[in-house]
């Protein structure tokens, strides 16, 4: 693994939508000693924004890999006791708190996937451009790796997390392809399953659309990390951690993160009395106020500044009241 410095980390990731991050927490963060969580710390780009647009602001900056909160404690320790790292999954969002003795927050910032830093260190698998060993942990500390999926899931289970989660259309052929493989020696390198999807896919489609083994890299990230069932509690659990008036900026990068995120905060949005109810009972009224007008998409400008931001859908919601008993996501047993 290269050397890299905290200076190294605020030149390898530009922040997505910065400004506009920063404009849609604003309100939220004039609060004296307001307190915000950046669920996805990677190189601390957004928090730096943050900590220098509001001099008044602690950030909590969760990350689950520890690469990213060394190189980005680095750079932010200017910021002295303004700014916490923790190690942790961003689903965690009220224990984290409840063990920094955080009652509740006035910002909560997502902006997911993987980060640049990742995707450069070839070792850690994420690149389909570069042979590495089929790791793709975010936190290479625990759980699966991408090679534990390809040499243990049965054919079609690895054909639906393809189609599923890459929405590759040929992942029945490229999951047949896995199997045969690994019959011989167990998949080890990315190099091995770049072979596999190119073979499996139909060489007039391998001409158009990018590199074929796009979509099953995203596929096997997503699976090896549980990506999706962890934005399923996280974005609840955050909600729940925004004291009134206290605001939620999520950046997503494809369609079935931003459909989970969308659903999320329209639970909260919109009214939960029964239709047929002549007057809407105080409880059920919605306790979220959408801020976004749908999912918002990067201008030309941000286009020609970040090339990262090609994909992204920002989509933000302000607390109105808490929320209500019925609505509440049970705690996690401790
Ligand atoms: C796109 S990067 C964030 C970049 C950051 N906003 C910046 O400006 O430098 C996403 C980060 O979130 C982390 N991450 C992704 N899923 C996570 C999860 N479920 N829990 C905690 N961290 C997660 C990744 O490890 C990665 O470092």
């Amino acid at each position: 693994m290269s050397e890299q410095t905290g200076a190294g980390a605020s030149s390898r990731h530009t922040p997505v939508l910065l400004q506009r991050c920063l404009d849609l927490l604003a309100p939220a963060l004039a609060a004296p000693g307001a307190v915000m969580v950046d669920s996805t710390l990677g190189m601390g780009g957004h928090t730096e924004g943050v900590l220098r647009a509001f001099e008044h602001v602690r950030v909590v900056g969760i990350d689950r890999d520890p690469q990213a909160l060394a190189l980005a404690s680095e750079r932010l320790a200017p910021f002295g006791e303004r700014f916490t790292p923790v190690h942790a999954v961003y689903d965690e969002i009220r224990e984290v708190l409840d063990r920094l003795g955080i009652a509740e927050v006035q910002g909560v910032l997502m902006d997911l996937g993987v980060s640049s830093l990742q995707l450069d260190e070839a070792e850690r698998g994420f690149a389909y451009a570069q042979d590495a060993p089929l790791d793709m942990r975010m936190d290479p500390t625990t759980g699966p790796t991408a090679a534990d999926v390809l040499n243990t899931y049965d054919e079609r289970d690895i054909a639906r997390v393809l189609r599923v989660y890459g929405e590759e259309r040929f992942a029945a052929r490229i999951a047949r392809g896995v199997v045969r493989r690994r019959a011989q020696a167990p998949l080890t390198r990315t190099s091995e399953l770049v072979d596999i999807v190119r073979a499996g896919v139909p060489a007039a489609t391998r001409r158009t659309g990018g590199h074929p083994a796009k979509r099953t890299f995203q596929a096997l990230r997503i699976e090896v990390n549980g990506e999706l069932a962890a934005l399923e509690r996280a974005v609840p659990a955050s909600v729940e951690a925004l004291a009134v008036g206290g605001r939620i900026v999520v950046e997503s990068y494809q369609s079935l993160e931003d459909r989970i995120v969308k659903r999320a905060l329209a639970v909260g949005a919109t009214s939960s009395a029964p239709p047929d109810l002549p007057v809407e009972p105080a409880t059920h009224a919605p306790y979220l106020r959408l801020l976004t007008r749908g999912a918002e998409e990067a201008d030309a400008d941000e286009l020609a500044r970040n090339p990262r931001s090609q994909s992204v859908r920002l989509r933000a919601a302000e607390r109105l009241r808490p929320t209500p008993d019925h609505l509440r996501t049970p705690r996690r047993a401790a």
